[in-house]
């Protein structure tokens, strides 16, 4: 039986699975364990089931000596350190290919809400100023027949496209892969109605989208960010919305997370900005859950997790 500390309170009954064959300490907070707490309960621990806001970092690596498997509750694992867990031969695991098409679906509906401008007629209604048919109110911009730039083909992007099939859009795919799709970034940018950001964050992909990015968009277009929050650069976002160099963007993840209620973005015209709820069904998180679970105990009997990442 090892010790495993989990991060939070989890959704549907997976977790019974871990604590039927291991001892486990349930981080009870609603918020994230404050780092020095992840610290303290990690220590001596040997199997750690995190979430994307726990910074698994090479300290707190190299101070839980105890540690044999990380089992992270995202697909995306920016916040571990996988270069010193591969060092230290720390098994990670993460949650792919059950979040993809809810993801998917969540960029799709962002591009539907910024485009028709969802939020904002849901909100005059409520503040009682539908006034009548109008036949200039409220236009914004179609997005079936348009043109959706996809960054990062991975499945999720490639979930994107496949419904992009059905609104009759063209596609133009920049990803890293060979295989994935080369339209040269430039280009997509130039030409997009839509540009839908799902590439993972990286050293090489931090602010990919900044200023002249921005300005390589035509000015009727939407950015879409359901990846990272760091894809973008926030304050070259908010100058493009204030000029109107894009139309509109729609933002699950931002920089940071949370976003404070008063930070300088929110003051954009034309700005959606989601929670960061990409995955956040029943379904899908029961299903991250299932995983995560799967992906630790394989860890700490000694076998591959079934969702490997990096190189341990
Ligand atoms: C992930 O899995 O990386 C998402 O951002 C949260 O589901």
């Amino acid at each position: 039986m090892a010790r495993c500390f989990v991060t939070r309170k989890l959704p549907g009954n997976g977790l019974a699975r871990l604590a039927a064959e291991h001892e486990v300490d349930v981080w009870e907070g609603e918020l994230p364990p404050p780092h020095e707490e992840l610290l303290s309960r990690t220590r001596y621990a040997e199997g750690l089931l995190c979430l994307l806001t726990d910074r698994v970092d090479a300290k707190l690596l190299d101070e839980c000596p105890s540690l044999r498997a990380i089992s992270n509750l995202a697909v995306g694992t920016d916040n571990i350190d996988l270069d010193d867990a591969a060092r230290l031969e720390i098994p990670v695991g993460n949650t792919p290919g059950v979040l993809t098409e809810t993801t998917a679906d969540l960029a799709f509906a962002l591009m539907l809400a910024c485009s028709r401008r969802l939020v904002e007629a849901a909100d005059a209604v409520r503040a009682g100023e539908w006034r009548t048919w109008e036949p200039g109110g409220w236009l914004g911009y179609d997005v079936h027949g348009a043109t959706l730039g996809i960054v990062g083909a991975g499945k999720i992007g490639a979930a994107v496209a496949r419904r992009a099939e059905g609104f009759g859009m063209e596609v133009l795919l920049n990803g890293r892969r060979p295989g994935d799709g080369r339209v040269p970034l430039e280009r997509l940018l130039a030409e997009s109605d839509f540009v839908s950001l799902h590439a993972p964050l990286t050293a090489e992909t931090r602010h990919l989208i900044g200023e002249e990015e921005l300005q390589a968009m035509k000015p009727t277009a939407t950015l879409i960010n359901t990846g990272r929050g760091e894809l973008v650069d926030p304050a070259a976002l908010r100058r493009a919305l204030e000029e109107g160099s894009i139309a509109a963007a729609g933002l699950d993840v931002t920089e940071p997370e949370p976003l404070p209620g008063d930070d300088p973005l929110l003051g954009a015209p034309n700005l959606t900005v989601l929670p960061h709820i990409g995955s956040a069904t029943h379904a899908a998180r029961e299903a991250m859950v299932d995983i995560a679970v799967d992906n630790l105990l394989a860890g700490l009997a000694g076998e591959p997790m079934p969702h490997p990442v990096g190189a341990a």
